[in-house]
């Protein structure tokens, strides 16, 4: 076990993951905050998934919590919220990675109702989670809410929604960041390309009908970097490093984990 975030808590939500041989985001970074000494509050919709990922963090000799909650409800925030304080006394980290393309089309086929939700899952879940936990990182004059964007957000992309969303989620963390920098809050984004996660190629692989093995050959030779996607490691490395105190004078940025791809203009 490492030190890097020795006696921090840090609430992931998200922290399940969609079901694959490889690794989701959230899992990755909540097994990664563990490993540096972090106790994790671990929330997904899907209870068992955060057990599964509490049960991997205990195993290694790491703390956590499972807790059932869907972000995207005010009271279910606050409950959330209420029950990491009860547990473990403080929040230092608040890890946003729930985020979620499901339904969505472009703008002549996506529907009204997936619109909404895409956008309640995605960008209000952040502002609900973030109005709550704030107030206790401001008494404490200290914390890092670190938010998952998606590189979609700055590049062209083809479905609407999910942009939109993660458009509104750099804008939040400009927004808070400012407001809570006086307090010795830290806000930022990471903005995620095409990295290998369940998620993102069983969802590619029904919208497009391509096996799952031609999803990764396409979205390999999309970047730039060794032609090869990352995968949530490489996001969860980012995230300890925004989450420990090595980022102190580091607020309000948009960092991409992409390997190249969004520095492919023209
Ligand atoms: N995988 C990629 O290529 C990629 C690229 C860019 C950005 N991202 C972003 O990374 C994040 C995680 O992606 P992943 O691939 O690990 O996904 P994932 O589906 O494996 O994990 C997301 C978890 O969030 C949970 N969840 C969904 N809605 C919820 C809600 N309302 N309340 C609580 N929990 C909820 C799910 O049950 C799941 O366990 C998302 O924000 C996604 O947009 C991923």
């Amino acid at each position: 076990m490492g030190d890097r975030l020795k006696g921090k808590v840090a609430i992931v939500t998200g922290a399940g993951q969609t079901a694959g041989e490889t690794t989701g985001n959230g899992r990755a970074t909540a097994i990664l905050y563990a490993r540096e000494g972090a106790r994790i509050f671990a929330v997904d919709l899907r209870l068992e998934s955060a057990r599964e990922t509490c049960a991997m963090i205990g195993k290694e000799g790491g703390t956590c919590t499972a807790f059932a909650a869907d972000v995207s409800v005010k009271s279910q925030v606050r409950a959330m919220t209420e029950a990491c304080l009860a547990a473990y006394g403080r929040i230092d980290v608040l890890h946003n990675n729930v985020g979620t393309p499901t339904g969505d089309r472009n703008v002549l086929k996506l529907a009204e109702e997936d619109w909404q939700r895409i956008m309640d899952v995605n960008l209000k879940s952040m502002y609900l989670t973030i109005q709550s936990v704030l107030p206790h990182m401001v008494a404490q004059g200290s914390g890092s809410i670190i938010n998952i964007s998606s590189t979609a957000s700055i590049m062209s992309h083809p479905l609407l929604a999910y942009k939109v969303s993660k458009a509104g989620v750099n804008a939040l963390t400009h927004a808070v960041a400012m407001g809570a920098a006086p307090k010795g809050v830290r806000v930022n984004a990471i903005l995620p390309g095409l990295m290998n996660t369940p998620m993102a190629i069983t969802e590619q692989s029904r919208n497009t009908g391509k096996t799952p093995a031609q999803v990764i050959a396409d979205r390999d030779a999309m970047v730039p970097l060794r032609g090869k996607m990352g995968d949530a490691w490489d996001v969860a490395y980012l995230s300890l490093f925004l989450a420990s105190e090595e980022a102190r004078f580091i607020t309000s940025t948009l960092i991409p984990v992409d390997g190249g791809q969004s520095g492919k203009i023209g």
